[in-house]
């Protein structure tokens, strides 16, 4: 196994599974039944205590899951020294490293550190933050993930203020002329999951949704089907 590669096309939907909602004890079984239901990424949460109010994992639980799956690791840092470790992330095998724009003191230079090791450098922005604070790395970044809870804990309600700041996103990266990847975190389910669909977001975190449900292999490909669905929807409508 070890460090994989994401495609970057965002014509397709990714879906990708927050692990924050899984077994913590049972990662490589859990990661194995995502692969079974074809999860594009795994969502790794590393979380501080600090920058929020909760504490997960860090650098040796993410090279350990790497080891244990080909399933490419998209980690989202929400501490607040990302600045000073990220490369102990990077070295850890994750395919993805997403960065909060509220965190980084020196944005522009962790987005370089990121992307100069080959790997796909994101940066997070919280529900309460605007796209504006993001537009001077737009064209530097290849993914922008948009918080759609106050990230900390799984399992909380969408926030539906960022359907909105997804369209005005999507407006912004046309103006740059760039297609970073946009993905959403947080309260992702059937339902909201659609509304960011067509809101331009086409990689889709979900953790208890999936995690919680009675049957997460058939409810991860009943997510990917309803999307796909309203992504369809929204090209024949364009044509
Ligand atoms: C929240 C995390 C999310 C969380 C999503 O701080 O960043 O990735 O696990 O979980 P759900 O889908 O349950 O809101
Ligand atoms: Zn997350």
């Amino acid at each position: 196994m070890g460090a994989s590669t994401v495609e970057l096309d965002s014509s397709k939907t990714l879906i990708s599974p927050s692990l924050l909602s899984a077994d913590f004890a049972r990662l490589a079984e859990e990661a194995a039944l995502m692969k079974e239901a074809g999860a594009d990424l795994l969502h790794c949460d590393v979380m501080d205590g600090h920058f929020v109010p909760n504490l997960t994992f860090g650098p040796p639980v993410i090279e350990a899951l790497c080891a244990q799956t080909d399933i490419p690791l998209d980690v989202h840092l929400m501490i607040s020294n990302a600045d000073e470790t990220v490369e102990r992330y990077i070295k850890a095998g994750a395919a993805i490293v997403s960065v909060h724009a509220e965190a980084c003191t020196h944005l522009h230079r962790v987005i370089q550190i990121i992307k100069d090791a080959g790997v796909i450098a994101g940066v997070v922005l919280n529900p309460a933050s605007p796209i504006a604070m993001i537009e001077d790395v737009i064209e530097d970044v290849d993914l922008v993930m948009l918080m759609s809870v106050n990230p900390g804990f799984g399992g909380q309600t969408f926030i539906a203020r960022v359907v909105d700041k997804c369209v005005q996103l999507r407006e912004m990266c046309r103006a740059y002329g760039v297609d970073p990847i946009i993905e959403v975190d947080g309260g992702i389910n059937r339902e909201t999951a659609v509304e960011m669909a067509r809101a331009g977001a086409t990689c889709f975190v979900s953790g208890n949704a999936i995690f919680g449900a009675d049957d997460p292999v058939a409810e991860l490909r009943e997510l990917r089907a309803t999307i796909d669905a309203a992504r369809a929807e929204k090209v024949s409508a364009r044509a």
